[in-house]
């Protein structure tokens, strides 16, 4: 043996041939004829390997190995041609075996020590479910490198000693580059290097091919390589191949045991568990590449695909660093397939033309390695040297009760445990039935798996051979001698996926192997979620409609179903009315103009209006404001209790100037010797101001007004409006107006207010407020927390389907021809110009249910009566209260003190990506307003980093409340509310009034068509009913969650919710109209509509 730097290859001087005379032979030009041989030989091929491979059932090389898991990380490298795959940084999933190329002869053992080619397979990015595969070997060029040569070596490799000598004869080259890879007892898998050959084709991001070679080298400093071949050891492999087995005169190799090499490599995994750093690793290697692209003659490029000469030594690039943690376990190992075909799309290993052309070799060997591994596959795994007892696993696997939750196809499992895992297991039923069954959703599956001791539970494993189905599991139990250990999944697997133990793990408490699984979850979501930025709006996920989202973020088939059923229900009612139109035209505006009369007369005449509507939806129910909606008590009403409950705020000084009201203006209301300035005294005023519409464009032929309404709760308590200015600006073409109007102009007037306010309402306060604001959240959560996280459990329930309603909503409710075009004034295109002028005032801090209500100057104490029956405050603040309890529980149970939370890096990188990414400040950086505001907030003042367990608990209670208590508040109410159109229109399709003396007819030419009234009602009723899957709050049917304390904070939770609803249903018993949007039993869990 010999350091590489001295050694030599002596070929050609053993074999007496002269190297000058060495060549390869001329690639005759293809034609149909030799295209026709790589077709047959192909096939023959394929079929010899097929049945080969049912006989055998096993590897036909390499068939002795050691394997291990690890972590690999594209490195960054100008000299890497740029590709989609190899991105910096990115992290990828290994599964690497070592092997011998070649087993000695029948009845011999398989013996590390003996003159052989060693071989590193690497399989990366297992998660994707698409992996990436490397076969590597020893030697830096081939003994074959097309149709014919390797004929030659397939014929007489197998033979013996005596037939791998006749090879070697056949071409001198055949012996040259066997030596190139030949390694004679090295030191160690480990310390080796291993070359591709076969050379590939690599498209860069703009399209241009680079012709590319990998290699894998140790990552450790200036080890020499050890095993190279002597002269002697050459000599005696060409010409006594038999004596390359025997160590009779080699008393140091004769002393090493057979299978040392193996061993040396399992070694160092003994003590790898105790480290708990990623980067330190049982062993270390480099993935390099040699990016080849100087060519200029089809001759030479074809001379590149040449796998029996090798390329310049010095040229080669670090790709990616692999480090191992996890030794695999000889079942496990023996499981592994690589296959050379498994590419990313910019990876190539190109057909070829001919037999003879020397991309041949790929071409064959991507098609053909499946079918070789097709006996390993459907045969029953072979087990391998068992030198412990078994004890026998009881496992349960529970699908999803999910329609299309069940999987077709066949399934393996693997425990993994803190010793070993068990090797993949088939499951299925028994007999034939049993195994061709599918897993039915909503059932439990129980199968017992007899395996060595795998040590504490740590992890199971799947893999599904049928890409195309998923199986949504639910949770995987596995009885261990009468301990139960929980694996709650609630995802689908398609592929292959891997679920951890039930307790929650912070990334301190997790080293190893799991420490990797960690980075590695969070690896798979950043590629699955990329952000989409975009300037002044909240940022989200990079993905344009709901089906292109991974499955797990979709919603079920069954909410689709209900979602597309409600959908076809308010189409077949826009029809009709539109047949009713098309009949009725001529009597259409007549019919509008007697509605409107009637509506005076309303209690007499609701038959009326209903004839006009003609609902199809809601099986023809009139919504209940239908019959109240007219008076001033009910519209004041509305602003307090209705689906806008945070339009208004407190007059805590004086009117603003802009809005001319004097007491004269609203005697009326005021009550005799009250003033207006006694009635702001006391906290009675609050005004309603939609200046932030102004200047926001609207559709053609449509219209809005920045208008200004006062409000006063009255002697009776009822909130009840005062004046309206429909405009910033009084003057003469912006008059007052006020209840003592004619019954006309007052009514037109509240119109325009409520339409003003219904725009504020579905873009702001509810799309903006919480939809959009909370979806950075959930896309960072999903970036940088793994499931294992303590907060990604508590999180999740919460967050659930947040991004796919809003993929949804961004396409079909926002987005071009969108609902928001359709029926708001504002629509196409000024309701997004409004949300962004909306976001450059977002103040993070306003989220916070307390700062709201301060910054509404109506943070009453409870026992103060100042604002009466706002019932959406009063139940908020339940609300926010035990959510906070629960959510201060939580978080002591998980985090020790302050330090933990500021130590825990996945928080904090959390955090931080919502501030930098998510919800990115875009303006000028001003002046902070004290110190910890500039170090540690943007200028939304969203967080960039959380110092303490209270500001964790703060900033949790926030998204939790804001995902289901706020939304409830601003969605649910839609329907009840803007169904009956004029209650609420949210079109106006003539300029606000300028003078006073309206008639009927000016306000049923102001008021929407019947498209428009048909597009409100379908919209409402599409976005404010309850869904029958709907899941609410409190309620946990998933076991994400498994420590006992954690899970008696969630019955704390429902406990505490149960005597809010009591509370509520109670106060409600007595109202006119009960305010059941907070009511906890109707309170989604999580934005979903
Ligand atoms: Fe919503």
């Amino acid at each position: 043996m010999a350091d590489r730097a001295e050694w030599k290859n002596r070929a050609y001087e053993i074999c007496d041939a002269s190297e000058d005379a060495v060549g390869f032979d001329e690639i005759p030009t293809p034609g149909l004829k030799s295209a026709i041989r790589l077709a047959a030989r192909l096939s023959i091929a394929g079929a010899g390997l097929y049945l080969k491979s049912l006989w055998k059932r096993e590897r036909f090389t390499h068939a002795s190995g050691v394997g291990a898991f690890g972590i690999a990380r594209i490195v960054e490298n100008d000299r890497i041609p740029k590709n989609e795959y190899f991105k910096p940084n990115r992290l990828l999933s290994v599964y690497l075996r070592h092997g011998n190329l070649m087993d000695p002869p029948t009845g011999r053992h398989p013996d590390d020590r003996c003159l052989n080619i060693r071989s590193a397979s690497i399989k990366l990015n297992m998660e994707s479910g698409k992996s990436v595969d490397f076969i590597m070997n020893t030697g830096d060029r081939c003994p074959f490198w097309n149709g014919p040569t390797v004929r030659d070596f397939a014929e007489r490799v197998h033979g013996g000693p005596q037939r791998v000598q006749e090879w070697l004869r056949i071409n001198p080259l055949y012996f040259f580059n066997s030596v190139q890879g030949l390694r004679k007892a090295p030191d160690s898998y480990a310390s080796l290097s291993y070359y591709s050959q076969m050379t590939y084709e690599l498209t860069d991001v703009d399209g241009d091919v680079h012709y590319v070679r990998f290699r894998l080298v140790s990552n450790q400093n200036q080890v020499p390589e050890s095993g190279l071949p002597s002269y002697e050891d050459q000599r005696k492999y060409y010409e006594r191949n038999e004596e390359i087995y025997s160590f009779d005169d080699e008393p140091d190799i004769q002393a090493k045991p057979i299978n040392y090499l193996r061993a040396e490599f399992k070694r160092r995994f003994v003590h790898v568990d105790d480290d708990d750093a990623v980067s330190a690793s049982a062993a270390s290697y480099r993935i390099q590449v040699h990016p080849l692209a100087r060519h200029s003659t089809q001759t030479e490029r074809l001379d590149l695909f040449n796998m029996g000469k090798a390329w310049l030594d010095d040229e080669w690039h670090d790709l990616a660093t692999i480090d191992l943690h996890r030794l695999l376990d000889d079942d496990r190992t023996e499981q592994l397939q690589f296959n050379v075909g498994n590419l990313p799309p910019c990876l190539a290993l190109p057909d070829a033309p001919s037999y003879e052309d020397y991309r041949s070799i790929g071409h064959v060997r991507k098609r053909l390695y499946s079918v070789a591994q097709w006996g390993r596959l459907v045969a029953p795994v072979r087990r391998r040297s068992i030198d412990e007892a078994e004890i026998e696993y009881q496992v349960t696997v529970t699908t999803m009760a999910s329609k299309r939750g069940g999987y077709a196809g066949r399934a393996f499992l693997s425990i993994l445990g803190s010793r070993r895992e068990t090797g993949f297991i088939e499951l299925h039923g028994s007999g034939i039935i049993g195994r061709l069954a599918r897993f039915h959703e909503g059932k439990a599956y129980e199968f017992t798996i007899a395996a060595r001791d795998v040590g504490t539970l740590e992890a199971v494993e799947f893999y599904l051979d049928n890409s195309l189905d998923g199986w949504y599991i639910a949770t995987v139990s596995v009885d261990k001698t009468g301990d139960t250990a929980l694996f709650p999944a609630y995802r689908w697997i398609y592929g292959h996926g891997i679920i951890r133990l039930g307790e929650a793990k912070l990334i301190f408490d997790d080293c190893g192997y799991l420490k990797v699984l960690r980075e590695l979850e969070k690896q798979k979501w950043r590629d699955l979620l990329p952000w989409h930025t975009w300037e002044d709006m909240p940022s989200h996920a990079a993905i344009r409609q709901h089906a292109d989202l991974p499955r797990d973020l979709q919603f079920l088939d069954e909410k689709m179903v209900f979602f597309y059923e409600k959908l076809d229900e308010g189409k077949l009612n826009m029809l009709y009315n539109k047949i009713r139109d098309w009949i009725g035209a001529p009597l259409r505006r007549l019919g509008q103009i007697q509605l409107l009369r009637n509506i005076f007369h309303w209690e007499d005449e609701i038959s009326q209006y209903s004839r006009f509507f003609h609902f199809h939806v809601g099986n023809n129910e009139i919504p209940e404001v239908a019959k109240r909606w007219f008076t001033d008590k009910e519209y004041g009403r509305q602003f307090l209790q209705g689906s806008h409950p945070t339009a208004f705020r407190r007059v805590v000084d004086k009117i603003p100037d802009k809005f001319r009201v004097t007491d004269d203006d609203v005697r009326g209301v005021l009550g005799r010797g009250v003033t207006l300035e006694q009635a702001i005294r006391a906290g009675h005023v609050y005004i309603v101001d939609c200046k932030e519409l102004e200047g926001i464009p609207t559709a053609e032929g449509r219209f809005i007004v920045p208008a200004m309404g006062l409000f006063y709760v009255n002697a009776a308590d009822e909130f009840v409006p005062m004046a309206i200015q429909l405009g910033q600006e009084s003057g003469p073409h912006c008059p007052l107006w006020t209840p003592q109007d004619s019954v006309n102009d007052w009514l037109l007037a509240k119109m325009w207010l409520r339409c003003a306010d219904s725009q504020i309402h579905q873009m702001k306060d509810h799309l903006l407020l919480t939809h959009l604001v909370m979806e950075p959240f959930v896309i960072s959560m999903y970036r940088n927390l793994p499931s294992v996280h303590p907060i990604h459990k508590l999180l999740l329930p919460h967050v659930r389907y947040t991004i796919a309603i809003n993929t949804i909503g961004r396409l079909k409710l926002v987005g071009q021809n969108g609902l928001a075009d359709q029926v708001l004034s504002i629509g196409c295109g000024g309701h997004i110009r409004y949300i962004k002028e909306c976001y450059k005032r977002f103040n993070f801090d306003l989220l916070f249910l307390d700062h709201a209500l301060d910054d509404r100057r109506i943070n009453d104490d409870v026992d103060d009566d100042r604002l009466p029956r706002y019932y959406y405050r009063d139940d908020a603040r339940r609300l926010w209260r035990v959510l906070q309890q629960y959510v201060d529980t939580m978080v002591k149970v998980y985090y020790e003190n302050d330090d933990a939370v500021v130590r825990d890096t996945e928080i904090q990188d959390w955090i931080k990506e919502v501030c930098d990414v998510g919800l990115p400040w875009h303006g000028e950086d001003g002046e902070a307003e004290d110190e910890e505001d500039a170090d540690s907030r943007n200028r939304h003042k969203v967080p960039s980093r959380i110092p303490s367990r209270a500001r964790l608990v703060r900033l949790l209670t926030c998204i939790i409340y804001t995902c289901s208590a706020q939304h409830a508040a601003q969605n649910f109410g839609q329907y009840d509310y803007y169904a009956f159109y004029p209650n609420a229109p949210m079109t106006m399709r003539r300029p606000p009034p300028t003078e006073k003396g309206n008639t009927v007819e000016d306000i049923v030419a102001t008021l929407g068509d019947s498209k428009n009234v048909s597009m409100q009602l379908i919209t409402v009723w599409l976005l404010a009913t309850l869904g029958p899957e709907e899941i609410y709050l409190g309620d946990f049917p998933e076991e994400y969650i498994v420590e006992g304390e954690a899970r008696m904070a969630q019955d704390q939770l429902r406990t505490s919710l149960g005597k809010i609803e009591a509370e509520i249903t109670e106060r409600n018993r007595g109202l006119e109209v009960p305010y059941t949007y907070l009511l906890p039993s109707r309170v989604p869990r999580s934005i979903a509509v």
